[in-house]
This record gives structure tokens, sequence and C-alpha cells, in this order.
């Protein structure tokens, strides 16, 4: 998709569509009888003219997501006008916009139309972050997971361009042009980066191997310009990783240690970031195996590496003056007469034994070692992505993913770098308390314990591997794919916690 930027009056511009915000002002909210109060969003009197009709008659209404096309609308050089709505006014933020962008082009690609402009509201969001909500909110929606469909036109569909519009000289101050510009491209290279984990994480597990998964990684690095090295079995045992054999060794598919550098000149040597990310390729859950009845959506199961390749790779294209390392630990988890087994205990990089009670619960066992690892190439902050469990499921639903955070002030960091980002997401404890869960009898910790309170027990069991070091957890299982197609996004992979994990490294710039 081509994206530019432009400074015209709406009604003068030659596309196929012109979409604008429509957004109720009413600020009461009482049912039927409360009549919506709706304003169109541009200062440009030849649209909200265009417009008048199907809002007097209460066709428009402003809800949220609410789509009305007027063709060949009065006074606009432009074919069509498209009104999105974009809900209550008072509730209206960067995060609304980014989505209504993504519902114009669901909504337009599908009656082919192939670009279109879209006008930025000139409302409480600054001009800047309202165009990089549209910038990505537009990748992100044009985005399709049919890969492997041989019909064209449903995998070819796709917008070819589309112009932001940024109505020059609003409230008499002009915009910074290069301000503006540079926002575009932050917005497009966290979109196409959060698509690119998109199209690893929708690879099924016999086109995504933990080697495949090494190689795109590889590939990426070197085209932005990363430092990446691939480590396989050899590694693992050398640096004793037992928790992360004990998975792999059960695999005919050799595992990958993913190390991907971000070592930038001017960095402050004080921090050092750390991104942990689960890869399981596929997780039939081992000797515990998993019923079939849905197991073919444990190829998603990689969704926590796959976030932090494409994290890096926006990093090293937003260069913030940072210094980052990833760890991605990809592996397959199966049943083979090679496999670990329920009983047998595993001694972890850190030098803790583990009794293994489920070799479902595989993520947390090779995300310990990459926590060590991270730990030992000196990183001062950690935060892990993982697909961890499906307790987080039950607790939040498909709506937010789980954090945990051993320290309240990098929480704080990440809590805002998360609102910036527009994703959802809600704090989960990490009492003392819940430690009791992880004792064993034989070794220092058992690697799953009781039903309830599963996303805790999992979290505790990384903490003792995170030890000291401020560390978040993002379980990511109920958020990383999509079961519904929603009017801004398909269905399938959704790229989780990218967004906000960039914004969160950029937090730390020196
Ligand atoms: N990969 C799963 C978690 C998961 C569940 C991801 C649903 C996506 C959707 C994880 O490895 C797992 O199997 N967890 C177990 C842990 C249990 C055995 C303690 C679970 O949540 O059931
Ligand atoms: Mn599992
Ligand atoms: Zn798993």
């Amino acid at each position: 998709m081509n994206t530019n930027l432009s400074s015209s009056i709406p009604s003068q511009l030659e596309t196929d569509c012109v979409v604008v915000v429509v957004l109720d002002r009413n600020e009461r909210d009482r049912g039927e009888k409360d009549k919506p109060v709706v304003t169109v969003e541009s200062s440009d009197a030849t649209v909200c003219e265009a417009a008048k009709d199907v809002i007097s008659n209460g066709e428009v209404t402003g809800k949220m997501f609410e789509t009305t096309l007027l063709h060949r609308p009065a006074g606009l050089k432009a074919k069509r006008l498209l009104l999105v709505g974009g809900g209550k006014a008072k509730t209206f933020s960067a995060a609304e916009l980014r989505k209504l962008a993504g519902v114009a082009v669901r909504m337009l690609k599908s009656k082919s139309i192939r670009s279109f402009a879209f006008v930025v509201p000139e409302t409480a969001i600054p001009a800047g972050q309202g165009l990089r909500a549209v910038v990505e909110g537009a990748f992100v929606g044009d985005f399709e997971p049919g890969y492997y469909k041989s019909d064209r036109n449903e995998k070819d569909q796709k917008i070819d361009a589309l112009t932001i519009v940024v109505p020059g000289n609003v409230h008499g101050d002009a915009h910074d042009a290069k301000a503006l510009e540079s926002a575009m491209q932050a917005g497009r290279i966290v979109a196409e980066s959060q698509n690119f984990t998109r199209d690893l994480v929708n690879e099924p597990s016999n086109r995504m191997t933990p080697t495949m998964m090494a190689e795109r990684a590889k590939k990426m690095a070197a085209e932005v310009g990363l430092n990446c090295e691939t480590y396989g079995a050899d590694k693992i045992k050398q640096l004793k990783m037992g928790a992360f054999w004990g998975v792999a060794q059960g695999s005919d598919e050799p595992p990958a240690l993913i190390v991907l550098r971000y070592d930038p000149v001017g960095a402050a040597d004080k921090v050092h970031l750390g991104l942990v990310g689960k890869a399981v390729t596929f997780d039939t859950g081992g000797i515990s195996i998993k019923p079939a009845d849905g197991m073919e959506k444990m190829k998603y199961d990689m969704a926590g590496g796959a976030t932090m390749i494409g994290a890096m790779r926006a990093i090293a294209l937003l260069k913030p003056k940072v210094k980052v390392t990833a760890v991605i630990c990809a592996t397959e988890n199966m049943p083979s007469g090679k496999a670990q087994k329920p009983g047998d205990v595993q001694i972890a990089m850190s030098g803790k034994s583990i009794e293994i009670i489920n070799t479902d619960a595989e993520g947390r066992l090779v995300l310990a070692d990459g926590l060590s690892y991270a730990r030992q190439l000196g990183c001062t902050h950690l935060v892990d992505a993982a697909t961890l469990t499906g307790a987080v499921v039950v607790a939040l639903g498909y709506v937010n993913a789980g954090i945990f955070a051993s320290d309240d002030q990098m929480y704080e960091r990440f809590a805002n770098a998360n609102k910036q980002a527009g994703e959802k997401m809600w704090r989960l404890p990490l009492d003392d308390e819940y430690k009791e869960n992880l004792k064993s009898n034989i070794a220092d910790m058992v690697n799953a314990g009781s039903r309830w309170g599963g996303a805790i027990f999992a979290a505790m069991f990384l903490k003792e591997f995170a030890e000291d070091t401020p560390w978040i957890h993002l379980d990511i299982a109920g958020t990383a794919w999509m079961e519904e197609a929603k009017p801004w996004i398909a269905k399938g992979p959704s790229g989780i916690a990218l967004r906000s994990l960039v914004e969160f490294v950029k937090g730390w710039e020196s």
C-alpha cells in the first residue's frame, strides 16, 4: 500500500472515495429517546453539506463502526464519500481512530475500491498522533490470512494507495510537515512489522518449523541491519538449557535459539532491554497430549516469539537510542519415544530443578531458559510474551491480554506504552502466597499445579527465572489469534503486543 500525505481540502480531492469520521456529540446515553447529535469531523463545509441529508433523516447515527457510503456526493470531486461512525465524541481517541481506518480499508476493498483518502479528524487528537493511528489502522486492516487460497480474487483484495488528509492550518497553526511525514513513516514501520509478525504466526507448523522461523528472522535482520545469531541443539545443551531441551528432545524437528541484537551508538549503557519469546511452532501437548478437537490451532503457539522478532524489526527501523536484545526459544512440543514424560526432572540453565507434572506446560519451560539466557547476556529489564495458558483465556476472555509485572515502575512504563498503542491488556497479580503451589516433593518446583489461577501459576513459575531482574510477562494466549473477524481486522493472527512493546522500548531512549 502506497501512502501519501495531503493537506488539500477534502472536497477538492480527486479520488475513488473520501472517508470522514462522524461522531455523536450527545453526551447523555439514555436509550431510544435520546437522539444522537451527529457531527462530521471536517471543517470542509462542502463535505458537511453532502452528508447533511443522511444525518438529518436519522440514517447516520455516528454509532461506532457504522458505515454509510454515498455515491457522487454533491460538490465533491471524489466519486464517493464514506462516513464512518466513531461513537461518542467524548470517548473518541486515537485507539478508536485506528480502528476506523481499518474499518474503511476493509469495507472499501470488499467493494473492489483500491484507493481512497482518509480525513484525519480535527478533534482533540494531535494531528501527528491521529495521522499515525490512521496509517497503523489501515495497514492492520489490509492484512488477509488466506495465503494458500487459489482464488486470486480473495487473496489479492488489497488497497493500493492511501492518502491521509491532514487539513492545513487547523485552528490557525500550520503543521510541521517534517513531523507529520515522520509520524506517517513511524506508523507504517510499526504496522508493517505487526503484519510481518502476523505472517509468521499465520503459517502452519509444516511451513514454520523452528529452523524456518530462524531463517525468517535472519532474512529480516539482514534487511534492516540487525545482528542475528541462530543456534541449534548443540548450543542449547552447551548452555545447559535443560528446561528448553526437555521440550525440544521429543521432536524430530531441530529446535532453534534465535538471538537478535540491536545496539545503537549513543545508547545509555545502564539500560539493556531483553525481549524473550515463546515460539512453540506446534504444541501437541507432548506425552500429556491435547484432545484432537481444536488442536490445529496450536500452530499459533509461536506467537510470542514472532512478536519479538517483529518488534525487533520495528526497533531496527525506528532506531531508538536504547540497547535491546531478543531471545526466541523455538521448538515443537511432540510426543515420541524420545519425549520427556510426566515425573521427569529437568535442570534448567539457572541450576534450578523442575519436576515435569504435565508435558503440556511446555511454554514456561522454554521461557525459563530464555529468561536466564537474556540475563546472562546482560539484560537489565526483561519482557516476555507467550501464548502461555488456557487459564488466561478463562480469566480475561479474548479481549484483554494478561500482564504480570514484578516491578511497579516498569509496569507503569509499560502501561503507558500500552495505552498509546491502543492494545487491551489487564494486570494480574503475583502475590507471594501463590508460591505455595510451585512446591515439588523431589525438585525445586513443579511445572504445573492446580487448575485454579493457572495463568498466575505460570507467571509465578517464570518469576523464579527472571529472579531479581525487573520483568514483565505478557500472556497472549487469548488475544494472539482472532476467533472472529472484527470490522477493523481479519480473523486469524492479531499481532497483539507488538505495538505496545515498540512504544515501551522507545520510552527508554536516552
Ligand atoms: N500453548 C498452550 C496454551 C494455550 C491455550 C495457548 C489455548 C493458546 C490457546 C500451553 O502450552 C498449554 O498447553 N498450557 C496448559 C498448561 C496446563 C497443562 C498447566 C493449559 O493452559 O491448559
Ligand atoms: Mn502446552
Ligand atoms: Zn504451548
